[in-house]
């Protein structure tokens, strides 16, 4: 079968060739344009032997639709690596007075994400907030910070967490978005039982159920939850 995407030889579209193109690598191809700073921390983020676990990109581009079509203002992310949805996201913001905080455990991350957002223009509306995100999380509250997008993409085992946390930060009609919900498959595969699956099951859950949220969970990249908080505050 001939498969199309976009028709210019040679392009790189990150080793896919039209044999293994599938539906998201054809929605890439034919949607999505990462331009070099993009492609750039990606390309950094393997040679500095990171792990290469950022969102596909067709999630970095949906991040990036919704954010700017709700007109985000203050949007905090939970999981920053080098910078790769942190840059999707910055740019989605609204300009003047956007700002974007982003938590990061590990703070040579935090610094290599950092440098990448400068480069790109934006070192000046991203604040990193390096450490546990639970404790970045409380701090911000103490802070009165409120945000209308989020993106929970960090360790799974704290996502039911995240999520209590995201609607308590929430700006009156805030967008939550989580990815991973999908696990690789194994959220709906009985016979896995690893904490950070059991704790996704639970996160999906919880948002499926929670009166505050209006949520939904999307069949793309390994899956993402999105949510429309319509009742900000504490359970
Ligand atoms: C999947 S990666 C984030 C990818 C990034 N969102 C992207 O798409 O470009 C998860 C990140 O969460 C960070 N992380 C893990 N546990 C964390 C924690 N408890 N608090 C804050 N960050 C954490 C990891 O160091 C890692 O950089």
């Amino acid at each position: 079968m001939a498969l199309i995407g976009r028709e210019r030889p040679g392009e790189d579209r990150d080793g896919v060739t039209d044999r293994d193109m599938d539906a998201q690598s054809y929605a890439e191809a034919v949607f999505v344009q990462e331009d070099r700073y993009l492609k750039e921390i990606k390309e950094d983020i393997r040679a500095r032997g990171m792990p290469a676990i950022f969102v596909p990109p067709v999630v970095g581009a949906f991040i990036h639709w919704m954010a700017k079509s709700h007109d985000s203002q203050a949007i905090l992310e939970i999981g920053a690596l080098g910078g790769y949805s942190g840059l999707w996201l910055a740019r989605a913001l609204r300009q003047p007075g956007g700002r974007l905080v982003s938590l990061e455990l590990n703070p040579e991350y935090a610094r290599v994400a950092e440098s990448h957002l400068t480069k790109a223009g934006l070192g000046d509306v991203v604040e990193y907030r390096v450490g546990p995100a639970l404790e970045s999380l409380q701090q911000l509250d103490r802070e009165n910070a409120r945000f209308d997008f989020f993106l929970i993409d960090a360790d799974k085992e704290n996502y039911p967490e995240y999520l209590q946390w995201c609607v308590r930060l929430a700006a009156p009609r805030a967008i939550i978005v989580a990815d991973n919900a999908l696990q690789g498959g194994r959220v709906y595969a009985v016979e896995h039982r690893e904490p950070s699956t059991e704790a996704v099951r639970r996160f999906n859950q919880l948002a499926a159920a929670d009166p505050r949220l209006r949520a939904l969970l999307l069949p793309i990249g390994d899956g993402l939850v999105v949510a429309e908080v319509v009742a900000p505050g504490p359970a």
